[in-house]
């Protein structure tokens, strides 16, 4: 087993599960088969970071932009969501994992939307790790949804334009209460964010992998964090001022 350090975990990872249907293609199959493949790994991997201690993890799962893809594909993907709601609440519920979802979810279908806000009531009240599904998400429709909330505000007098503040912005996004990513693990060997997360990953450190998401491991998880662990966030600052403030 690659050594990480356990004291210094990650306290927020997130994933872009890419390459699920380059995996099928590779095998000669559809690429339905892929995403069952692929929900199989996120089983993994859940299970995986809140054995370790993770505190936050987000996986994108939908983008915004994956509604267009061919209808075929869209339902099946919408029936694997589906599935995977009903199957986790229990492992959810034994294992203190809170469920949270970040994304347009109007435009979810009625069964799955009501699967969704179901688990995430039952498991409200744990306190182990946080569970977050990236669903119908676009970071750039976050970040307009939130304008458009906070220009409201503002035009009704709950808040003064000059009273706005980044962290007063943050507060109108899905992810209002949730930590920053410190860790962006992206698999398949694409190089880029794909509208994930584009306002919190502001000093995501990223994590790239060739791997395919139907692929990845444990291991392959523990070879990201221990990378991340070689890492020295500045966060603009200068490294001497980093070591001296940890002295
Ligand atoms: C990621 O795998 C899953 C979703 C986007 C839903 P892809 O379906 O994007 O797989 P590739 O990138 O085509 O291989
Ligand atoms: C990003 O993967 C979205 C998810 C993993 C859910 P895509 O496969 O949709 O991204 P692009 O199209 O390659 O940028
Ligand atoms: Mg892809």
């Amino acid at each position: 087993m690659r050594k990480i350090d356990f004291k210094s975990l990650p306290h927020h990872i997130a994933i872009v599960m890419d390459g699920n249907g380059r995996w099928a293609q590779r095998q000669g199959v559809g690429r339905i088969f892929g995403h069952i493949k692929g929900v199989k790994t996120v089983k993994h991997v859940v299970r995986a970071c809140r054995e370790m201690g993770i505190k936050f993890l987000t996986l994108y799962a939908f983008s915004m932009e994956n509604w267009d893809r061919p209808d075929r594909e869209v339902q099946a993907l919408m029936k694997l969501l589906e599935k995977y709601l009903h199957s986790e609440e229990r492992e959810m519920l034994d294992n203190n994992i809170r469920l949270l979802s970040i994304g347009n979810l109007e435009f979810l279908k009625d069964p799955i939307k009501k699967a969704l806000l179901e688990s995430t009531r039952k498991t409200s009240q744990n306190t182990g790790m946080t569970l977050i599904l990236a669903l119908s998400y676009g970071g750039r429709d976050e970040i307009t949804e939130a304008a458009k909330k906070m220009a409201t505000d503002a035009m009704e007098g709950r808040i003064p334009p000059q009273e706005i503040t980044k962290e007063v912005f943050a507060r109108y996004l899905y992810t209002a209460n949730i930590p920053d990513p410190d860790l962006i693990i992206r698999t398949s060997g694409e190089y880029r964010l794909s509208n994930f997360l584009l306002w919190q990953s502001a000093y995501a450190e990223l994590y790239f992998t060739e791997v395919l998401w139907p692929d990845f491991t444990r291991e392959e998880l523990m070879k990201a964090i221990a990378d991340y662990q070689q890492r020295q966030r500045r966060f603009g600052l200068t490294s001497e001022q980093i070591t001296k403030d940890f002295d």
